[in-house]
């Protein structure tokens, strides 16, 4: 080996030990400050799209419950958007989704509203068609008005027909405190 080739040796070697420096000195430190013009987002403002979020906590009425925490759903549904209480559930990152902090996270502003597979519609046709039988109240859980209404043949005629109002006026719900299926 001449001179010449073992100083081509060494100046690669330092070229590789130099390109290794330099890379370990690109690679991200495992900060803790958050540095506000980067462009790693924090977690807790990433939108909708790249969280998973747990379902409201019910208490079971427990409206102590809620005080303490702070969150959970006393009581659910309501007509109006005033009526709706509002809670903080248990959001995460989906995994694969880069941002700074704290990737599970308490996040506020979720309708304590479920579903339980009752349809307006099917309710008031049953309500108008087979009201004088209680179908309507059955469907919707009120048994034991139902049964009331069934033998007295819907109230003689005058429960019947309060009853198609009380649906369409939104006074008529779900027994369970469900909302209406959104989608028909
Ligand atoms: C979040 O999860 C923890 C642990 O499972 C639980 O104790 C807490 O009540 C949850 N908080 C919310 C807002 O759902």
């Amino acid at each position: 080996m001449g001179l010449g080739s073992r100083w081509l040796s060494i100046q690669i070697f330092v070229i590789l030990c130099l390109g290794i420096g330099a890379q370990k000195d690109c690679s991200p430190s495992p900060s803790s400050v958050y540095i506000s013009h980067s462009p790693m987002v924090i977690c807790e403002y990433l939108p909708m799209d790249f969280l998973e979020c747990s379902d409201p906590i019910d208490p079971r009425g427990d409206q102590a419950a809620r005080t303490r925490l702070g969150y959970g759903c006393p009581r659910w549904g309501g007509n109006r958007y005033e009526e709706v209480l509002m809670t903080a559930v248990n959001c995460s990152v989906l995994p694969g989704v880069e941002c700074f902090g704290d990737r599970i996270f308490k996040k506020d502003g979720f309708p304590c509203v479920r579903y339980t597979g009752h349809y307006f519609t099917s309710t008031l046709l049953y309500s108008i068609l087979l009201g004088f039988l209680g179908v309507d109240r059955f469907c919707l859980g009120h048994t034991g008005t139902a049964l009331l209404k069934m033998f007295s043949l819907g109230g003689f005629g005058i429960w019947w027909v309060t009853d198609v109002i009380r649906l369409v006026r939104g006074d008529l719900m779900p027994a369970d405190g469900s909302n209406w299926m959104p989608y028909v």
